[in-house]
Protein backbone atom coordinates (compact mmCIF):
# COMPACT_ATOMS: atom_id res chain seq x y z
CA UNK A 1 0.00 0.00 0.00
CA UNK A 2 2.64 2.37 1.09
CA UNK A 3 4.71 1.77 -2.38
CA UNK A 4 1.44 2.38 -4.19
CA UNK A 5 0.89 5.59 -2.40
CA UNK A 6 4.59 6.53 -3.67
CA UNK A 7 4.15 5.85 -6.90
CA UNK A 8 1.35 7.82 -7.19
CA UNK A 9 2.78 10.62 -5.55
CA UNK A 10 5.69 10.30 -8.11
CA UNK A 11 3.50 10.42 -10.81
CA UNK A 12 1.87 13.38 -10.34
CA UNK A 13 4.94 14.86 -9.61
CA UNK A 14 6.52 13.62 -12.80
CA UNK A 15 5.42 15.10 -16.02
CA UNK A 16 4.55 11.99 -17.94
CA UNK A 17 6.02 13.16 -21.47
CA UNK A 18 9.25 14.53 -20.15
CA UNK A 19 10.62 10.93 -19.84
CA UNK A 20 11.70 8.87 -23.17
CA UNK A 21 10.86 5.38 -22.35
CA UNK A 22 13.28 3.15 -23.80
CA UNK A 23 12.47 -0.39 -24.49
CA UNK A 24 15.64 -3.23 -24.10
CA UNK A 25 14.97 -6.94 -24.85
CA UNK A 26 18.00 -8.85 -23.19
CA UNK A 27 18.49 -11.94 -25.06
CA UNK A 28 21.03 -14.79 -26.19
CA UNK A 29 21.78 -17.55 -28.30
CA UNK A 30 22.61 -20.26 -25.20
CA UNK A 31 21.00 -20.41 -21.97
CA UNK A 32 22.42 -20.18 -19.00
CA UNK A 33 25.08 -17.23 -19.95
CA UNK A 34 23.97 -14.82 -17.69
CA UNK A 35 21.05 -12.65 -18.51
CA UNK A 36 18.88 -12.52 -15.82
CA UNK A 37 21.96 -11.67 -13.44
CA UNK A 38 22.57 -9.02 -15.83
CA UNK A 39 19.76 -7.76 -16.04
CA UNK A 40 18.94 -6.95 -12.79
CA UNK A 41 22.44 -6.07 -11.88
CA UNK A 42 22.38 -4.06 -14.94
CA UNK A 43 18.88 -1.97 -13.80
CA UNK A 44 20.22 -1.80 -10.22
CA UNK A 45 23.08 -0.02 -11.53
CA UNK A 46 21.24 2.03 -13.80
CA UNK A 47 18.87 2.93 -10.89
CA UNK A 48 21.87 3.99 -8.89
CA UNK A 49 22.45 6.76 -11.37
CA UNK A 50 19.26 8.30 -11.03
CA UNK A 51 18.19 6.14 -14.45
CA UNK A 52 14.64 4.54 -13.54
CA UNK A 53 14.88 1.28 -14.67
CA UNK A 54 12.14 -1.17 -14.45
CA UNK A 55 12.41 -4.76 -15.08
CA UNK A 56 10.26 -7.48 -16.76
CA UNK A 57 11.08 -11.17 -16.34
CA UNK A 58 9.15 -12.77 -19.16
CA UNK A 59 11.74 -15.45 -19.46
CA UNK A 60 9.57 -18.89 -20.59
CA UNK A 61 8.46 -20.63 -17.90
CA UNK A 62 11.78 -20.35 -16.05
CA UNK A 63 11.19 -16.61 -14.70
CA UNK A 64 13.89 -16.31 -12.09
CA UNK A 65 14.26 -13.12 -11.35
CA UNK A 66 12.43 -13.75 -8.37
CA UNK A 67 14.40 -16.11 -6.98
CA UNK A 68 17.14 -14.00 -7.80
CA UNK A 69 15.72 -11.32 -5.65
CA UNK A 70 14.53 -13.51 -3.52
CA UNK A 71 11.02 -12.14 -3.23
CA UNK A 72 7.28 -14.00 -4.18
CA UNK A 73 5.49 -12.19 -6.70
CA UNK A 74 1.68 -12.50 -6.25
CA UNK A 75 0.54 -11.53 -9.21
CA UNK A 76 2.11 -11.14 -12.86
CA UNK A 77 1.15 -9.40 -16.39
CA UNK A 78 -2.03 -12.14 -17.36
CA UNK A 79 -4.03 -10.77 -14.25
CA UNK A 80 -4.15 -7.26 -16.19
CA UNK A 81 -6.63 -9.02 -18.61
CA UNK A 82 -8.93 -11.25 -16.03
CA UNK A 83 -8.85 -8.51 -13.17
CA UNK A 84 -9.40 -5.06 -12.63
CA UNK A 85 -5.55 -5.17 -11.85
CA UNK A 86 -3.46 -1.76 -12.65
CA UNK A 87 -0.25 -1.93 -13.99
CA UNK A 88 1.03 -0.38 -10.16
CA UNK A 89 -1.05 -3.39 -8.78
CA UNK A 90 1.27 -5.92 -10.52
CA UNK A 91 4.14 -4.39 -9.66
CA UNK A 92 6.72 -5.86 -7.03
CA UNK A 93 9.41 -4.14 -5.19
CA UNK A 94 12.68 -5.73 -5.25
CA UNK A 95 15.60 -5.65 -3.16
CA UNK A 96 17.06 -1.33 -4.04
CA UNK A 97 13.28 -0.49 -4.37
CA UNK A 98 14.13 -2.28 -8.38
CA UNK A 99 10.80 -1.92 -9.67
CA UNK A 100 9.67 -5.42 -11.17
CA UNK A 101 6.89 -7.26 -12.87
CA UNK A 102 6.96 -11.08 -13.32
CA UNK A 103 5.69 -12.55 -16.74
CA UNK A 104 3.35 -15.23 -15.31
CA UNK A 105 4.53 -18.40 -18.52
CA UNK A 106 6.75 -16.05 -20.14
CA UNK A 107 5.81 -14.28 -23.72
CA UNK A 108 4.43 -17.25 -25.72
CA UNK A 109 1.82 -17.00 -23.42
CA UNK A 110 1.64 -13.20 -24.16
CA UNK A 111 1.74 -13.40 -28.07
CA UNK A 112 -1.24 -16.71 -28.08
CA UNK A 113 -3.56 -14.15 -26.68
CA UNK A 114 -6.38 -12.92 -28.90
CA UNK A 115 -5.96 -9.34 -30.39
CA UNK A 116 -8.51 -7.84 -27.80
CA UNK A 117 -7.08 -9.63 -24.47
CA UNK A 118 -3.86 -8.40 -26.02
CA UNK A 119 -5.12 -4.62 -26.52
CA UNK A 120 -6.44 -4.90 -22.87
CA UNK A 121 -2.91 -5.52 -21.98
CA UNK A 122 -1.37 -3.04 -23.34
CA UNK A 123 -3.53 -0.30 -22.69
CA UNK A 124 -3.02 -1.42 -18.98
CA UNK A 125 0.39 -1.03 -19.63
CA UNK A 126 0.97 2.27 -21.19
CA UNK A 127 0.76 4.07 -17.79
CA UNK A 128 4.66 3.03 -17.92
CA UNK A 129 5.51 5.01 -20.80
CA UNK A 130 6.70 8.32 -19.60
CA UNK A 131 7.37 6.84 -16.17
CA UNK A 132 10.41 4.73 -16.75
CA UNK A 133 13.56 5.69 -18.39
CA UNK A 134 14.26 2.18 -19.60
CA UNK A 135 12.26 -1.16 -19.21
CA UNK A 136 14.46 -3.94 -20.00
CA UNK A 137 12.82 -7.37 -20.94
CA UNK A 138 14.81 -10.47 -19.64
CA UNK A 139 13.78 -12.99 -22.36
CA UNK A 140 14.87 -16.83 -22.37
CA UNK A 141 17.67 -18.01 -25.45
CA UNK A 142 16.70 -16.55 -28.08
CA UNK A 143 16.26 -18.67 -30.80
CA UNK A 144 12.29 -18.86 -31.64
CA UNK A 145 9.94 -16.68 -32.91
CA UNK A 146 8.86 -15.39 -29.99
CA UNK A 147 11.72 -13.76 -28.81
CA UNK A 148 12.66 -12.80 -32.34
CA UNK A 149 9.50 -10.62 -32.16
CA UNK A 150 10.13 -9.24 -28.65
CA UNK A 151 13.45 -8.25 -30.34
CA UNK A 152 12.08 -7.12 -32.68
CA UNK A 153 9.50 -4.77 -31.77
CA UNK A 154 12.24 -3.55 -28.91
CA UNK A 155 14.32 -0.29 -29.49
CA UNK A 156 17.04 -1.96 -29.06
CA UNK A 157 18.47 -5.99 -27.90
CA UNK A 158 20.89 -6.34 -25.56
CA UNK A 159 22.86 -10.04 -26.72
CA UNK A 160 24.54 -11.32 -24.01
CA UNK A 161 27.36 -14.20 -24.05
CA UNK A 162 30.34 -15.56 -22.24
CA UNK A 163 33.56 -16.27 -23.92
CA UNK A 164 32.94 -19.84 -24.73
CA UNK A 165 32.65 -21.18 -28.47
CA UNK A 166 29.30 -22.18 -28.29
CA UNK A 167 28.06 -19.43 -26.64
CA UNK A 168 29.69 -17.10 -29.47
CA UNK A 169 27.91 -19.49 -32.20
CA UNK A 170 24.99 -19.18 -30.76
CA UNK A 171 25.05 -15.40 -30.33
CA UNK A 172 26.03 -15.26 -33.99
CA UNK A 173 23.21 -17.40 -34.71
CA UNK A 174 20.85 -15.08 -33.45
CA UNK A 175 22.37 -12.55 -34.97
CA UNK A 176 21.72 -14.03 -38.89
CA UNK A 177 18.31 -14.51 -37.40
CA UNK A 178 17.53 -10.77 -36.82
CA UNK A 179 19.53 -9.72 -39.70
CA UNK A 180 17.14 -11.54 -41.97
CA UNK A 181 14.07 -10.03 -40.65
CA UNK A 182 15.75 -6.33 -39.84
CA UNK A 183 19.44 -5.78 -40.46
CA UNK A 184 18.28 -2.20 -38.90
CA UNK A 185 17.75 -3.91 -35.63
CA UNK A 186 20.13 -2.35 -33.00
CA UNK A 187 22.10 -4.82 -31.03
CA UNK A 188 24.65 -4.39 -28.68
CA UNK A 189 26.51 -6.99 -27.14
CA UNK A 190 27.91 -8.16 -23.21
CA UNK A 191 30.03 -10.16 -22.71
CA UNK A 192 29.62 -12.30 -19.58
CA UNK A 193 32.06 -13.85 -17.30
CA UNK A 194 35.37 -12.87 -18.93
CA UNK A 195 38.30 -14.18 -17.13
CA UNK A 196 40.66 -10.70 -18.19
CA UNK A 197 39.60 -7.49 -19.82
CA UNK A 198 41.63 -8.57 -22.67
CA UNK A 199 39.05 -11.30 -23.01
CA UNK A 200 35.74 -9.30 -22.41
CA UNK A 201 36.79 -6.93 -25.41
CA UNK A 202 38.70 -9.03 -27.88
CA UNK A 203 35.54 -11.74 -27.46
CA UNK A 204 33.13 -8.63 -28.59
CA UNK A 205 35.54 -7.42 -31.09
CA UNK A 206 35.80 -11.30 -33.01
CA UNK A 207 31.90 -11.41 -32.73
CA UNK A 208 30.99 -7.44 -34.03
CA UNK A 209 33.71 -8.51 -37.20
CA UNK A 210 31.97 -11.75 -38.10
CA UNK A 211 28.74 -9.62 -38.05
CA UNK A 212 29.95 -7.18 -40.31
CA UNK A 213 32.16 -8.73 -42.49
CA UNK A 214 29.85 -11.72 -43.22
CA UNK A 215 26.38 -9.86 -42.94
CA UNK A 216 27.77 -6.30 -43.46
CA UNK A 217 25.20 -5.41 -40.16
CA UNK A 218 27.55 -2.93 -37.35
CA UNK A 219 27.03 -5.02 -33.79
CA UNK A 220 28.43 -2.34 -31.57
CA UNK A 221 29.21 -3.45 -27.94
CA UNK A 222 28.59 -2.41 -24.79
CA UNK A 223 30.71 -3.76 -22.45
CA UNK A 224 31.70 -7.17 -21.00
CA UNK A 225 30.95 -8.11 -16.78
CA UNK A 226 34.09 -10.16 -15.24
CA UNK A 227 34.06 -14.06 -14.09
CA UNK A 228 33.31 -13.37 -10.18
CA UNK A 229 32.83 -15.49 -7.40
CA UNK A 230 30.88 -13.08 -5.90
CA UNK A 231 27.98 -13.62 -8.17
CA UNK A 232 27.47 -17.35 -7.68
CA UNK A 233 27.82 -16.12 -3.98
CA UNK A 234 24.86 -13.68 -4.18
CA UNK A 235 22.67 -16.18 -6.11
CA UNK A 236 23.24 -18.49 -3.40
CA UNK A 237 22.09 -16.02 -0.72
CA UNK A 238 19.32 -14.40 -3.30
CA UNK A 239 20.61 -10.91 -3.63
CA UNK A 240 21.47 -9.18 -6.28
CA UNK A 241 25.56 -8.84 -6.63
CA UNK A 242 26.04 -5.52 -7.18
CA UNK A 243 23.68 -4.82 -3.71
CA UNK A 244 25.21 -8.00 -2.04
CA UNK A 245 29.05 -7.05 -3.09
CA UNK A 246 28.97 -3.27 -4.66
CA UNK A 247 32.82 -3.40 -4.63
CA UNK A 248 33.19 -6.54 -6.58
CA UNK A 249 34.52 -7.30 -10.44
CA UNK A 250 31.59 -7.91 -11.21
CA UNK A 251 29.91 -4.94 -10.04
CA UNK A 252 32.56 -2.85 -11.01
CA UNK A 253 32.06 -4.17 -14.43
CA UNK A 254 28.09 -3.55 -14.14
CA UNK A 255 29.22 0.29 -13.76
CA UNK A 256 31.64 0.57 -16.57
CA UNK A 257 28.17 -0.86 -18.42
CA UNK A 258 25.81 1.42 -17.07
CA UNK A 259 28.18 4.57 -17.90
CA UNK A 260 28.55 3.23 -21.32
CA UNK A 261 24.52 3.13 -21.61
CA UNK A 262 24.01 6.34 -20.50
CA UNK A 263 26.39 8.51 -22.65
CA UNK A 264 24.92 6.38 -25.49
CA UNK A 265 21.07 6.05 -25.02
CA UNK A 266 19.43 9.09 -26.62
CA UNK A 267 22.62 9.88 -27.82
CA UNK A 268 22.67 10.83 -31.73
CA UNK A 269 22.60 8.40 -34.18
CA UNK A 270 20.83 6.23 -31.58
CA UNK A 271 17.16 7.84 -32.81
CA UNK A 272 14.58 8.80 -30.32
CA UNK A 273 12.99 5.03 -28.90
CA UNK A 274 9.92 3.94 -29.77
CA UNK A 275 8.90 3.28 -26.29
CA UNK A 276 6.07 1.29 -25.23
CA UNK A 277 3.23 2.35 -28.06
CA UNK A 278 6.30 1.41 -30.91
CA UNK A 279 6.76 -1.50 -29.27
CA UNK A 280 2.93 -2.49 -28.96
CA UNK A 281 2.49 -1.95 -32.47
CA UNK A 282 5.33 -3.61 -34.04
CA UNK A 283 4.57 -6.73 -31.87
CA UNK A 284 1.02 -6.40 -32.79
CA UNK A 285 2.08 -6.38 -36.33
CA UNK A 286 3.39 -9.47 -35.97
CA UNK A 287 0.70 -11.48 -34.56
CA UNK A 288 -1.45 -13.43 -37.38
N1 LIG B 1 29.65 -12.76 -14.09
C1 LIG B 1 29.50 -13.99 -13.60
N2 LIG B 1 30.52 -14.61 -12.91
C2 LIG B 1 30.36 -15.85 -12.42
N3 LIG B 1 29.27 -16.59 -12.56
C3 LIG B 1 28.22 -16.07 -13.23
C4 LIG B 1 28.28 -14.75 -13.79
N4 LIG B 1 27.09 -14.49 -14.38
C5 LIG B 1 26.35 -15.60 -14.24
N5 LIG B 1 27.01 -16.56 -13.54
C6 LIG B 1 26.54 -17.92 -13.18
O1 LIG B 1 25.66 -18.37 -14.20
C7 LIG B 1 24.45 -18.82 -13.64
C8 LIG B 1 23.30 -18.58 -14.62
O2 LIG B 1 23.01 -17.20 -14.68
P1 LIG B 1 21.57 -16.66 -15.14
O3 LIG B 1 21.64 -15.19 -14.99
O4 LIG B 1 20.48 -17.35 -14.43
O5 LIG B 1 21.59 -17.08 -16.68
P2 LIG B 1 20.41 -17.01 -17.78
O6 LIG B 1 19.40 -16.02 -17.32
O7 LIG B 1 21.10 -16.62 -19.04
O8 LIG B 1 19.85 -18.41 -17.86
C9 LIG B 1 24.33 -18.07 -12.33
O9 LIG B 1 23.56 -18.78 -11.41
C10 LIG B 1 25.77 -17.94 -11.88
O10 LIG B 1 26.15 -19.09 -11.16
MG1 LIG C 1 17.30 -16.18 -17.06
Amino acid sequence: MHDQAKRLRERMQQNSSSRQTRLVTVTSGKGGVGKSNFSLNFALGLREKGHKAILFDVDLGLANLDVLMGITPKRHLLHLIDQEATVWDIMETGPGNLEFIAGGSGFTQILQLDNHKLDILFQKLEPLHGYADTIIFDTGAGISQESLRFMLSSDEVILVTTPEPPAITDAYAVIKMIHSRNPQTKVRLVINRATSDREGQATADKLSMVAKRFLDMEISKLGYVMDDDHVTKAVKQQRPYFLAFPQSQASKSIRNLVAAYLGSAGAAGSGSPGGLKGFFKKLKGFIP
